[in-house]
Parts: structure tokens; C-alpha cells; sequence
């Protein structure tokens, strides 16, 4: 048995009884679907924009076509793209498990086409636009178009999306912040922690007595149940976890 086996092992027994499991997930998790992080996208024509300028509010009142643009090319890519097997074995696990939140800070709606129910989108969505004037949000609408405008009033759609500087959706926040408080076993997959709330998450699970396991590629902090931490490529790890928790 490897050190990977046993940790897998062991919180596997906590999964297997767990009332509630929350999960949050980052570019991490769809990384295995060649869906780039945000810095890796800023690659040819893009890395001579600053972030700001693809990716704030006063970025889109600038120039709101070249934003458009920026979206529409991160959309195409989302849509080609498969989920990868992390995405189905978060979707498989929901099946064992009496509640089961999933909180994702992507954008890219895999976790939907891999079969979760009820995703929380912290951070928007890249397959919604919302009307700048009456804020309905809107599932198509004229990809062609350079501004897309809102079939209601006319008025310019924007990206679903949080840009920097913004709020996080409410609901989504309110949610995800109970899920935290209420959970048993919290799993934090693929996310750097950097920002927020990403980055409080874990630690209000583990404050309120939850098992935790940190998931990505470089772990640094000290792992001592009920913290758990696997440096591993989410794709690999999570199938084998699922498994080991409810295989036959
Ligand atoms: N399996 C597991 N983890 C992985 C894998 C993989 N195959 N590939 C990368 N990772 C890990 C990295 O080790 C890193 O910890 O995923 C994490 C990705 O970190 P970030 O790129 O910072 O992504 P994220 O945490 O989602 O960023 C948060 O910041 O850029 C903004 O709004 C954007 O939602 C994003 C937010």
C-alpha cells in the first residue's frame, strides 16, 4: 500500500458515512480538459491585454467588443471540451451521499454536462449573458453579434461572470458559506485558496469539527486528520476515492 492508498483509505471511511458533503472546486478540476486557468488563456493575441481589461467593470465600459470577444473564444473552447473523469466521479458521488453541495469557482458549466445537480456558481457562468439595463439573464443569444443585445429592451447583454471588483452572487455566497458550517466532510479540489471565499471555506468546515481534504498539485500545508491533503491530478485521484468509498 502506498502513502496515496492509505490516504485515500482512510478518507474513504469518512466519506462512506458522511450526512453532508460539501465540495468546492477550481480551474484545477478542468485542467485534465484542456480548459486553460485564466493567466494560462492570456496566451498569443491575449497576453498583451491586462487582466483588468478583459475581466472588470471599467475594462467592459472601455471597450465591451473586445471583452465580448475574450468570452466568446473561453466559450467556444468550454464547449469542445469533455469533462474529464474528476468531473464524473464528484457526479457519481452525489448518488452515495444523503446531501451533496457542489461549489465551483469555474465558469465552464463541465460539472452540468458531467451530471452534478445543482451546481453553485460562485463566479457566473461563461453559457449565460445578463441585460446591462433589466438584468435578465439570458442561456442564448446572437453569438455572431459583436455587442449581443438584450432581446427585452435592447439594451447591451454582458457576460454572467464575476469580474474583479464585483460582488459575488448572494445566494450562491449565502449557500455555500452554510454548506461550510452544516457539512461533515468538506473537499476542496483543484483551487488554489487564494481568493475568496475559497480560501475561508475549508477552514469554517474544520472550525465546526468537519473532516477536510485539500486536493491540487502543491500542498504545503502540515496534513493531520481530520485534515487531509493529496498532491495529485484530480482526474486520477477522485475516481479512486469514489470508489474506494462506495465500489463494489
Ligand atoms: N488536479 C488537481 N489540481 C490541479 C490540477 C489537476 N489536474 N491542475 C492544477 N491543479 C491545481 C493547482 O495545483 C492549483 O492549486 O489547481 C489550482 C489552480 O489554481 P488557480 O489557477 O489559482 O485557480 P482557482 O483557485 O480556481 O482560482 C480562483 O481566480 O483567476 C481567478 O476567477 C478566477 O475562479 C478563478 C479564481
Amino acid at each position: 500500500m502506498t502513502d496515496l492508498d492509505a490516504v485515500i483509505a482512510a478518507f474513504a471511511t469518512h466519506l462512506r458515512t458522511a450526512r453532508h458533503v460539501a465540495v468546492l472546486t477550481g480551474a484545477g478540476i478542468s485542467a485534465e480538459s484542456g480548459i486553460p486557468t485564466f493567466r494560462d488563456a492570456q496566451t498569443g493575441l491575449w497576453s498583451h491585454f491586462d487582466p483588468e481589461e478583459l475581466t472588470s467593470p471599467a475594462g467592459f465600459a472601455r471597450n465591451p467588443a473586445l471583452v465580448w470577444r475574450w468570452y466568446a473564444e473561453r466559450r467556444v473552447k468550454a464547449c469542445a471540451a469533455q469533462p474529464n473523469p474528476a468531473h464524473y466521479a464528484l457526479a457519481e458521488l452525489a448518488k452515495h451521499v444523503p446531501t451533496l453541495t457542489l461549489i465551483t469557482q469555474n465558469i465552464d458549466g463541465l460539472h452540468q454536462r458531467a451530471g452534478s445537480p445543482n451546481v453553485i456558481e460562485l463566479h457566473g457562468s461563461l453559457h449565460r449573458a445578463r441585460c446591462m439595463a433589466d438584468g435578465s439573464v439570458h442561456h442564448t443569444w446572437d453569438y455572431d453579434e459583436e455587442l449581443p443585445r438584450c432581446p427585452n429592451c435592447g439594451a447591451m447583454l454582458r457576460p454572467d461572470v464575476v469580474w474583479f471588483g464585483e460582488m459575488l452572487p448572494q445566494r450562491a455566497l449565502e449557500t455555500s458559506w452554510q454548506a461550510a458550517l452544516d457539512c461533515d466532510v468538506f473537499m476542496s479540489i483543484g483551487t488554489s485558496g487564494v481568493v475568496e471565499p475559497a480560501a475561508s471555506l475549508p477552514r469554517v468546515a474544520l472550525g465546526r469539527g468537519a473532516t477536510v481534504l485539500l486536493l491540487n498539485l502543491e500542498q504545503t500545508v502540515a496534513a493531520r486528520p481530520p485534515l487531509f491533503t493529496i498532491n495529485g491530478k484530480a482526474g486520477e485521484v477522485l475516481p479512486r476515492l469514489v470508489k474506494a468509498a462506495f465500489g463494489e
